[in-house]
């Protein structure tokens, strides 16, 4: 058995391996450690919270006698670190807890990891390390880091804290950098799912600047298999770029967004820019690739329609977050256990 600890396992990215990877697999343990911030939501996690091979613990990873209590009881033996705030706007508006649990929140897990002689450490990254491209290149591992925002800031501190871990210390890291994910569950702040849901309610649809930055676009599955990789086969002391090759610029993504749900353009309404904006991501995943076998498995088109099909047969979930209900649900789980 493979006692694993997966941080910020009740977000978007880290429910959806949570689920994947108990769905697939029955050589593994998982310890979800997760604040359940506003971003986290233990009903993404309905599938999994049963299953004999999973715990959920609410907490916040830069508790350090949590942290080091938790490695102790369930003999943590890897570390797939997902906790984030993540979102760019948030990050404009107060950078304090982006700081706090990004930085910090990883040093008082890479210490743990080090007291505890761990097999592996993957801290989940961002292409946003890498700054913003012209109109055009692709991010390599080689190209240099430049971050733009509080939030790509504080992700590029961690990752130099990771490897230096590993040079100074020889833990067992690995960094993934992995550009726009996109699929079910994704907190409707995020441009997918915020698109939809206002679509869906009737709402503008707020388009930022002249709505041509371009992301690069993946399925969260590819995503996590990607990681799952990493974790088992990457070399320690690498970094390993993910990304499925699908550039998009925003307002291509929005008029999609409404042409599968028969919706008119007029819905579009551009505003303000986002400060500093970055103006193109673009993967060269090349690495991982070459030297791990991995490719993506999905097609952008039908990952695409399956996402908003999710969207509109999950209105429960989605309506819970907009009313708050969804944080209660905790409580429902845990309360006179
Ligand atoms: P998310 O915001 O949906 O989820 C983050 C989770 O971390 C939440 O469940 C939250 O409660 C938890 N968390 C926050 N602070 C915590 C703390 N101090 N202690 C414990 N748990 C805490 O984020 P996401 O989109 O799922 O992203 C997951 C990771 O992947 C992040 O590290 C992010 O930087 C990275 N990433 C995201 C994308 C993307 O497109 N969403 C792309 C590349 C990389
Ligand atoms: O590239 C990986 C990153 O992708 C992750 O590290 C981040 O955690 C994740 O949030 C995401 O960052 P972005 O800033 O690219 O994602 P967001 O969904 O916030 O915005 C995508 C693009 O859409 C961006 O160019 C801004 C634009 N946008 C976003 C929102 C929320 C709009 O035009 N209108 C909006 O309302």
């Amino acid at each position: 058995m493979k006692n694993i600890l997966v941080t910020g396992g009740a977000g978007f990215i880290g429910s959806n391996f949570i689920n994947y990877i108990l769905k697939n697999r029955d050589d593994v343990f998982v310890v979800n450690l997760d604040k359940l911030t506003y971003a986290g939501n233990l009903e993404n996690l309905k599938e999994s919270e049963n299953k004999s091979n999973y715990r959920f613990i609410k907490g916040d990873i830069t508790n350090r006698e949590l942290v080091d209590y938790i490695f102790q009881k369930y003999s943590i033996k890897h570390v797939i670190n997902f906790a984030a705030e993540s979102h760019v706007d948030r990050s404009i508006l107060g950078s304090e807890v982006f700081f706090s649990t990004n930085v910090i929140g990883t040093n008082v897990l890479l210490e743990a990891s080090r007291r505890n002689n761990i097999e592996k450490f993957v801290q989940i990254s961002t292409d946003e390390v890498y700054g913003s491209l012209g109109a055009e290149g692709l991010f390599t591992e080689q190209t240099p880091i430049s971050p733009n925002s509080p939030y790509s800031s504080s992700k590029a501190a961690a990752d130099m804290m990771v490897l230096s871990f590993h040079h100074t210390y020889g833990l067992p890291v690995v960094v993934t950098r992995c550009s726009n994910n996109y699929g079910p569950y994704q907190f409707p702040e995020k441009l997918i799912p915020l698109m939809i849901l206002n679509t869906l309610n009737g709402k503008k649809l707020p388009v930022y600047g002249d709505g041509l930055n371009v992301r690069d676009w993946i399925y969260v599955i590819d995503h996590n298999k990607a990681a799952e990789l990493v974790w088992e086969k990457g070399k320690v002391g690498e970094v390993y770029n993910i990304g499925a090759s699908r550039e998009m610029a925003n307002i291509d993504i929005v008029k999609l967004l409404l042409k599968n749900l028969n919706k008119s353009d007029d819905l579009i309404e551009f505003v303000k820019d986002r400060p500093g904006h970055d103006r193109r991501y673009a993967i060269d995943s090349s690495k991982i690739q070459n030297e791990l076998g991995w490719k993506p498995e999905y097609v952008f088109e039908d990952a695409m329609s399956k996402t908003i099909e999710w969207y509109l047969q999950n209105k429960p979930w989605w309506e819970r977050i907009i009313s708050g209900q969804y944080q209660e649900y905790y409580k429902t789980l845990y309360t006179n256990r």
